[in-house]
């Protein structure tokens, strides 16, 4: 089945409880989304399984949390403040304001020439100022007094926690080269672009790994980082393969520290885009920090006797980007038991938000106290529903339409032989099983 258009998606996620547009009471705001009871767990649901394949399965990954306000001088040196920019155009007719690299690539819809071929504006066909360029990092100040030297800025990437806590890892873990450091966290950029739902958005959350390596080794780390990443998006979230490609940047789209770029994409519905950037961002982070700090960061090598500056390949992931194309992922449209049309959301059972949902064939005060006691049981193991309301049809349409991989049904039965029915969410399949079995029987389903 092809991928669902977006609006599909976006109406799905707020009727269901996912993704709302932020303050949508006064309006909304521009790139700005709140994740609603659902999405809040798919989101936690997708970070743990990215912590756990990252950090806890490994012996050579720790984790971190650093401040997202910190020195400032720690974006001098990684580059930030003089190269995070980007070109801004503005329309002469319509004032419109554009990023003009975003233009160029179509992100504003179909990209307008003039007759001397330059890109012209995409709703009036006006002719565009020379580009501006533009820092993307947001601006704060620390303390009452707003002057220069209360300027900070809100993190636009998580990379540079792992970066400046390299040797206090190093001590405090008795660490050996190679091995990671790795954060998940919020992230901001004044995007000016029209997001595309929470594809681009101000806030965001990155999942970033920082590997480092002995020089010389990095390239083989970069190749084995590649791979690894690809393989979690299919085989641990469940991703379509033959909707995900790798892409080598070329020389000149690499970034001011990067020796080697490969993005992980997914065909989006606007064609495809990128997921996850896998970079060898070689010595430069590290030598920078030792430049702008002036402590000098070196590892000491025990095998060569020497000290040494690692080299970094991190694999940067984008968390809610991740939510997104999960969401177009899993999305299908097929038969229910009677041949009238579904929705489900056919979510890995690790990465569903909803695991189990406990439904008394309808709501009956005689089969209530039975179906409360099923639901207690179940519910502490795993994030379970309890529903009674409406027709059992609806309620199990209702639950494919959220990716709940079991419903358990309670019915008259139930009352005379302690049995309850386990209905699987993709087969439609329904299999009968004693309550004093249920735990273990969708434990070894839900593996999770
Ligand atoms: N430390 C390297 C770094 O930040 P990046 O390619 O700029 O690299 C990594 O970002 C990932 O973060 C992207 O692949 C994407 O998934 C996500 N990302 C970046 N900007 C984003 C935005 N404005 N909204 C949502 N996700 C974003």
């Amino acid at each position: 089945m092809p991928a669902p258009d977006l609006e599909t998606i976006v109406s799905l996620a707020k009727r269901r409880g996912f993704v709302f547009p932020s303050a949508e009471i006064y309006g909304g705001f521009a790139n700005t989304y709140d994740y609603g009871p659902l999405g809040v767990e798919l989101k936690r649901n997708i970070r743990e399984a990215w912590w756990k394949s990252m950090v806890r399965d490994r012996d050579d990954v720790v984790g971190i949390d650093a401040a997202l306000i910190t020195n400032p001088n720690v974006w001098v040196a990684s580059g930030h403040v003089a190269n995070f920019t980007d070109p801004l155009v503005d329309c002469r007719k319509c004032q419109m304001r554009f990023r003009l690299d975003h233009l160029e690539e179509g992100a504003y819809g179909e990209v307008r020439r003039n007759a001397a071929g330059q890109v012209v504006c995409p709703n009036d066909g006006g002719e565009l100022t020379e580009p501006r360029m533009f820092n993307m990092m947001f601006k704060t100040q620390v303390g009452p007094v707003a002057d220069e030297t209360a300027v900070a800025y809100l993190p636009p990437e998580t990379a540079q926690g792992m970066f400046v806590n390299f040797e206090n890892v190093v001590t405090s873990m008795r660490r050996k080269l190679p091995f990671g450091i790795a954060q998940a966290r919020t992230s901001f950029r004044n995007e000016i672009t029209p997001g595309k739902f929470i594809f681009r958005t101000l806030e965001f959350e990155q999942m970033e790994m920082e590997f480092f390596c002995k020089p010389g080794t990095d390239l083989e780390w970069y190749r084995y980082w590649v791979d690894e990443r690809l393989r979690w998006y299919t085989e641990v979230v469940g991703i379509d393969p033959s909707r995900l490609r790798l892409r080598e940047h070329a020389k000149e789209e690499l970034s001011h520290y990067s020796a080697g770029t490969t993005d992980i994409e997914y065909l989006f519905p606007w064609g495809w885009g990128e997921l996850e950037g896998v970079a060898d961002r070689t010595d430069y982070d590290l030598k920078a920090h030792s430049a702008q700090s002036g402590h000098p960061i070196s590892y000491f090598d025990e095998e060569s006797g020497e000290h040494l500056v690692p080299y970094v390949v991190e694999p940067a992931a984008g968390l809610s980007r991740t939510l997104a194309v999960v969401l177009l992922d899993v999305y299908t449209e097929e038969p229910d038991e009677k041949g009238d049309s579904r929705v489900v959301l056919k979510f890995r059972p690790n990465i569903a938000p909803i695991k189990v949902a406990v439904l008394p064939l309808s709501k009956n005060e005689k089969l209530r106290p039975l179906a409360r006691r099923v639901y207690d049981l179940v519910r502490p193991k795993w994030m379970t529903q309890y529903d009674e309301t409406q027709s059992i049809g609806r309620r199990y349409r209702r639950q494919d339409e959220i990716g709940t991989p079991f419903c358990v049904t309670v019915d008259f039965d139930s009352l005379e032989d302690d049995a309850v029915t386990i209905r699987e969410r993709d087969s439609q399949e329904q299999l009968r099983v004693p309550i004093g079995g249920l735990v273990a029987a969708l434990n070894e389903r839900l593996d999770c």
